[in-house]
């Protein structure tokens, strides 16, 4: 693949949304996608930088198939509304993209999505970027300052617009549900990819350095810059 190719869709991607998703990263991602085709699944898109990449890769490969899972703020029944409405935003990318065909949301928060994923259905390449505590069981309180920066109205809930501290859905969110409940689902030979593996996400960290890095189930194939890349052993 030419640098040119990668340089036109970055250059499109660059202008959306994303916490955290420089050049490197996705130029890994979708280099990494084309080396390692067919079902593809990412946990955590928010407005779409990633899934752009990665679907990107997937119709530049000519086969397999991205699925993005990522609640988009839709929890237990309700949905937090805020000053933008991310799962428009992201559905809007990917028809722009015009990777509908190549792509499928799944609206649900990671550990619901894996039940109704098929049992028999293995996995290539697994992104995980979703919720970057290691793991939290308890309800959701949403901090004060993302209900300012994100101007947080609060949760609609059967057409009532309930206080954003009145309604705290409680499920287990965090890296190691993401890894616990996807990774094995990964086939022998697949790649795992982590994103954010850094200081200040000791969470998702301690993922990589407890169940990746001693393990002889994985072999670390890249570990550089906050991402790494891990391949499935056996
Ligand atoms: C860091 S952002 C993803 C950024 C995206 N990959 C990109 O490159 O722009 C994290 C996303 O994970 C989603 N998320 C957080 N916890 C989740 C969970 N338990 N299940 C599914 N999605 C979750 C959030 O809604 C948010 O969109």
């Amino acid at each position: 693949m030419s640098d040119k190719v990668f340089n036109d869709i970055w250059n499109r991607a660059k202008h959306i949304a994303s916490p955290y998703m420089p050049k490197e990263h996705a130029e890994l991602l979708y280099r990494t996608t084309l080396q390692n085709p067919g079902t593809i699944v990412e946990i955590g898109s928010w407005h779409g930088r990633s899934s752009v990449i990665l679907g990107s890769a997937v119709k530049s490969s000519g086969k397999g198939h991205l699925y993005c899972f990522d609640h988009w703020n839709l929890i237990e029944g309700a949905e937090c509304i805020m000053s933008q409405d991310i799962w428009k935003i992201w559905n809007d990318h990917i028809a722009e993209w015009q990777l509908q065909e190549v792509v499928t949301p799944g609206r649900a928060y990671s550990q619901k999505a894996v039940e109704q994923w098929p049992a028999d259905k293995t996995i290539n390449l697994l992104f995980i970027d979703g919720w970057h505590e290691y793991l939290e069981s308890g309800p959701l309180i949403i901090p004060a300052g993302d209900i300012k920066e994100y101007g947080i109205e609060g949760w609609l809930k059967d057409g009532k617009m309930i206080p954003p501290h009145k309604h705290q859905p409680s499920f287990d969110r965090g890296a190691k549900v993401d890894f616990d409940v996807w990774a094995p689902k990964i086939e022998t030979g697949g790649i795992l990819v982590m994103h954010d593996l850094n200081p200040d996400f000791p969470g998702v960290l301690k993922v990589w350095q407890e169940d990746i890095e001693p393990s002889n189930e994985w072999t670390i194939i890249y570990n550089e810059n906050n991402i790494g890349v891990a391949q499935k052993s056996k």
